[in-house]
């Protein structure tokens, strides 16, 4: 780790911007200060990328756009890598808080920085139209930097897999489990989603009732478990319920969507969470 901080320290001198790609449901629990350490003291412009915002909460999106683009230097895009009128946007983006940038002389050096899981492998492929790099969901897989031209001027320096998630607090930590940012054998998988079933509760009650038809009044989250092991009849032999897979596929309909359109965090929350972390 601390190579890899040295290596992207060094990197940041020759980079005229930086992209940090965040999950759009989470994006503070999902970015890492280091980025933000290096590039201010380079003073480099900053494009925070809300990835995933098709699985974000909207009016949450919109929320954490007001919010990051209050602070110095930075740009904030909400979008999906699925959209490719989205990824096409970025390197005009890029191009416009850089304009001394990108012509034969001076080309524009872009860093692509992320913790794993947010979505960099598949941004970059479709940035490059090709695939380039390996995209899957599992959060642990390391991959060489690589420099990429995504234009005849513009150079793109990846370096995936390197930053790691800080987790500060222990919500942080269940957030980024439950969106597969860290792997579930980091934490019991029925943990997370008990975390996940109370969050609902309080946030989105709603969208239990739709995706499993059950009502949420006077529920707890173990309660919200055993609801969708009924509704989906999931039983283990002898005919008790099966708890850990309805947990699973609670976090797997979080994950994929099928649950709804959900952040896990707002700028409000954020700030709470902090304050009672602080006071701890
Ligand atoms: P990383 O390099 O930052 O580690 O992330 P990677 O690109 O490997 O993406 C991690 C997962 O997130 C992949 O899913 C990828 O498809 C998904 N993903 C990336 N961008 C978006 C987005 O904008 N919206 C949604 N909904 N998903 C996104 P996966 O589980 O491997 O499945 P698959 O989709 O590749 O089948």
């Amino acid at each position: 780790m601390n190579a890899a901080k040295k290596e992207a320290a060094e990197q940041m001198e020759n980079t005229d911007l930086v992209i940090e790609v965040l999950d759009a449901r989470l994006p503070e629990a999902s970015c890492n200060p280091l980025v933000d350490q290096l590039r201010k003291f380079r003073q480099r412009p900053s494009l925070k990328i809300l990835n995933k915002v098709d699985l974000a909460d909207p009016v949450a999106t919109a929320a954490w756009k007001a919010f990051y683009e209050q602070q110095e230097g930075v740009t904030a895009y909400p979008m999906t890598t699925k959209k490719p009128s989205d990824v096409a946007r970025i390197t005009d983006i890029c191009q416009s808080l850089a304009p001394h940038r990108g012509v034969p002389t001076k080309p524009l050096r872009i860093m692509i920085m992320g913790i794993p899981n947010v979505g960099k492998s598949t941004l970059m492929n479709a940035l490059l139209k090709k695939r380039v790099a390996k995209v899957g969901d599992e959060p642990a897989v390391t991959k060489v930097q690589q420099k990429l031209y995504l234009g005849k001027h513009i150079v793109l320096v990846d370096t995936p897999g390197m930053l790691w998630p800080k987790i500060a607090m222990a919500s942080d930590g269940l957030m980024l489990a439950a969106s597969h940012a860290v792997g579930t054998n980091a934490l019991i998988e029925t943990e997370v989603a008990e975390f996940l079933g109370q969050f609902m509760l309080e946030r989105y009650p709603h969208l239990l009732t739709t995706r499993y038809g059950f009502q949420t009044e006077g529920l707890d989250a173990v309660d919200v478990i055993e609801q969708v092991a009924q509704r989906r009849g999931f039983r283990v032999r002898g005919g008790e319920f099966d708890y850990e897979k309805a947990a699973h596929v609670l976090l797997q309909d979080y994950r994929t969507g099928a649950l709804g359109r959900i952040s896990l965090e707002t700028p409000e929350s954020r700030a709470a969470a902090l304050a009672k972390h602080a006071a701890e």
